[in-house]
C-alpha cells in the first residue's frame, strides 16, 4: 500500500474517544483538593476576578464545594466551549495575565474530587444567567457527551447571586473523592472535609500570595468567610539576605529571572516568625527553588535536580525563579500547574546559584547568622582564621598554603629549631603534593556536598579545641581571649556550641 501523502485521503477510520471511558480517565490527573481548587482559582484570576469566595458546605453525601467569583463571566457559547474537555489548544498564545494553558483544568480539577460539576455564569452586559452541568453518571450511562442545561440541586441557591452580581460560580457535587466513605463514619468524614478546607486556605495563601493583600492589585480570597492571608516564602525581615539583585537569563525571546535569598537564623526570629517561616511543610521541606509562572507559584521549594538533598543545614536557602507562560512547554508545566522542570539549557545556571546559596545558607545556619561575632568583648572587625590561604606564586599560578599562624599550627611550630624544621617539612610536603587538579575536577561535586571540616569526626573537635587553648595560654593569652579567637578559627567556627560549652566550663 502506498504511503498516504495528504490528509484528505478517504482511507481512515474515525477513532473518537469513548465518552464514558475518557471522562472517567479525566479524574486521574493526580490532583489534591488543594491543587484542584488552585486550578479553579487560576480561572477566576484569569477572568479578572477581585473577590473569590470558597464555600465548603457539609451535608453528608450531599455536601458540596463552591467557588464564587466576581470575574468577567461567560456567555452561553463561551460556557459550552469552556465545559468541553480540551476547550483551548495548549499551542494557543495566551495573554500575560492568563493562567491557563491546556483547556482542561476546570474539568480535570473538578472531576478529580467530584462526579458532578455545575457552572453558573453571567457576563456584565448579559441579561441571562447561563448554567451547564457535567454529571459523570449520566455520561457513563448514555455513553454520550451530554452537557446538561440544569444545575445540580445544591447549586440552585447560587443562581440568584450570579443573577444579581454577575461573575462565575463553580459548584462540585457528588464529591466522592473529597468526602471518602461518608456512610461508614459521618463524623470522621466531616472532620476530614473541614480539615481539607483549612489546608486549602493555607495552600491558596502560598500559591496566590503575589495576588493577595492590600494595594491596587490586591485580590481577596475567602474560605468559608476567612480571608486567606498571603504567605511569602521570602519573609520580610531585616535579617533576610538577598544574595544580589535578580539575575536575568534571556531565553527563547523571554527572560527567566533568578534571585537567591538566605532567610534569618532561628535566633533572629521570635516564635511566631519561626512558625510563619516554616510555612505549610516546615523549614527543611521549604528550601530550594520557588518557581513562579505569571506570578502564580507553581513549585514551593524544590532543588529541581540542581543540587543535593534537602539538608537541615541548607534549610534557610530559598531562591525565587520567575518566568512567563510563553515558556510553559520548555518548563514542562503540567495540567495541574504543580510541577515544573527547568529547561536543560538553564540547568548550569541553576546549579551554580543553588550551590552558592546553599553555602551561604549553611554559613548562616552554623554561625547563628553572625559571620563576625559582635559581642562587646570581641573586636567587631575580626576576621576568620582560615586553615588554608590562597596566594600567587612567581609564575602567577594560584597556590594554596597552610596558615602557619593558625593556633593549631603555630602550636606545633613552637618547639625547638629542629622540631620546627621537621613540622615545616611536613607542611610543605602536604602543600606541594596537594592534588589541586584532582580537586578542581571534583569541585562540582564538592560544591553540592558542602563538606564541613571534621564533619565525620565531630568528637575530635573538642579535643582539638582544648589543645589549641592550651597552646595559646602557654603563649600568654587568657583562656577567654583564646576562646574568642578560636571561635573565629577553622574548624571551630563551624562548631559554635562546642566553643560555648568550653567557655561555660562544661568540657
Ligand atoms: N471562573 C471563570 N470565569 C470566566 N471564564 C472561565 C472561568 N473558568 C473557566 N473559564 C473559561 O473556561 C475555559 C476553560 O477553562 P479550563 O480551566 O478548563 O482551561 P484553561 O484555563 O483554558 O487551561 P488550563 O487547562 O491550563 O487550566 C477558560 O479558558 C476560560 O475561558
Ligand atoms: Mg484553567
Amino acid at each position: 500500500m502506498p504511503a498516504a501523502t495528504a490528509d484528505d485521503l478517504d482511507d481512515w477510520d474515525e477513532a473518537a474517544p469513548r465518552a464514558a471511558a475518557l471522562i472517567e480517565s479525566l479524574r486521574s490527573f493526580g490532583y489534591s483538593p488543594e491543587t484542584a481548587l488552585a486550578d479553579l482559582l487560576d480561572n477566576s484570576v484569569s477572568a479578572g476576578a477581585m473577590r473569590m469566595d470558597l464555600k465548603f458546605v457539609w451535608d453528608e453525601e450531599s455536601s458540596h464545594v463552591a467557588v464564587v467569583d466576581d470575574g468577567d463571566g461567560m456567555t452561553a457559547d463561551v460556557l459550552v466551549e469552556a465545559m468541553r474537555p480540551g476547550s483551548v489548544s495548549p499551542l494557543a498564545v495566551r495573554h500575560r495575565t492568563d493562567l491557563g494553558r491546556f483547556g482542561l483544568g476546570l474539568k480535570t480539577a473538578s472531576f478529580s474530587q467530584a462526579r458532578e460539576l455545575t457552572v453558573i455564569t453571567r457576563t456584565p452586559g448579559g441579561r441571562d444567567v447561563n448554567v451547564r452541568r457535567w454529571d459523570l453518571d449520566l455520561v457513563g450511562r448514555t455513553g454520550q457527551w451530554r452537557l446538561q442545561r440544569t444545575p445540580a440541586e445544591q447549586a440552585v441557591p447560587y443562581i440568584d447571586h450570579v443573577r444579581a452580581e454577575g461573575g462565575t460560580t463553580v459548584v462540585w457535587t457528588k464529591c466522592d473523592q473529597l468526602l471518602g466513605d461518608v456512610d461508614r463514619s459521618p463524623e470522621k468524614a466531616a472532620d476530614r472535609f473541614f480539615r481539607v478546607a483549612a489546608q486549602v486556605q493555607a495552600h491558596l495563601g502560598m500559591t496566590f500570595h503575589r495576588f493577595l493583600g492590600t494595594g491596587r492589585r490586591g485580590r481577596i480570597i475567602r474560605v468559608d468567610g476567612n480571608v486567606v492571608e498571603p504567605w511569602d516564602p521570602i519573609m520580610k525581615h531585616p535579617a533576610t539576605h538577598a544574595l544580589g539583585p535578580p539575575e536575568r537569563i534571556p531565553f527563547m525571546g523571554s527572560v527567566i529571572s533568578v534571585q537567591p535569598f538566605v532567610l534569618p537564623h532561628r535566633s533572629k526570629l521570635d516564635e511566631s516568625e519561626q512558625r510563619r517561616g516554616a510555612g505549610i511543610r516546615g523549614w527543611t521541606a521549604h528550601q530550594g527553588f520557588y518557581v513562579y509562572r505569571n506570578d502564580r507559584l507553581v513549585v514551593a521549594g524544590d532543588w529541581l535536580g540542581a543540587a543535593g538533598a534537602k539538608d537541615e543545614h541548607t534549610k534557610l536557602a530559598r531562591i525565587v525563579v520567575d518566568f512567563d507562560s510563553s515558556l510553559d512547554l520548555q518548563w514542562q508545566i503540567d495540567v495541574k500547574k504543580s510541577t515544573a522542570r527547568p529547561p536543560g539549557i538553564v540547568m548550569d545556571d541553576l546549579r551554580r546559584v543553588a550551590a552558592a546559596t546553599r553555602r551561604a545558607a549553611e554559613e548562616v545556619y552554623r554561625h547563628r547568622g553572625n559571620i563576625v561575632p559582635t559581642g562587646a568583648h570581641r573586636g567587631a572587625d575580626r576576621q576568620f582564621v582560615l586553615a588554608w590561604q590562597e596566594f600567587k606564586d612567581r609564575s602567577g599560578q594560584v597556590r594554596l598554603r597552610l596558615n602557619r599562624t593558625h593556633p593549631i599550627l603555630s602550636g606545633a611550630l613552637n618547639g625547638s629549631v629542629e622540631q620546627r624544621r621537621a613540622v615545616d617539612r611536613v607542611l610543605r610536603f602536604v602543600e606541594e603534593t596537594l592534588p589541586t587538579s584532582l580537586i578542581g575536577i571534583r569541585l562540582a561535586d564538592a560544591l553540592d556536598r558542602e563538606v564541613t571540616p571534621y564533619e565525620s569526626r565531630p568528637d575530635e573537635v573538642a579535643k582539638l579545641l582544648r589543645y589549641a587553648v592550651e597552646v595559646m595560654v602557654v603563649a600568654g593569652a587568657s583562656t577567654t581571649a583564646a576562646l574568642d579567637e578560636l571561635a573565629l578559627a577553622e574548624p571551630f567556627c563551624s562548631y559554635p556550641a562546642i566553643v560555648e560549652s568550653m567557655r561555660d566550663g562544661e568540657l
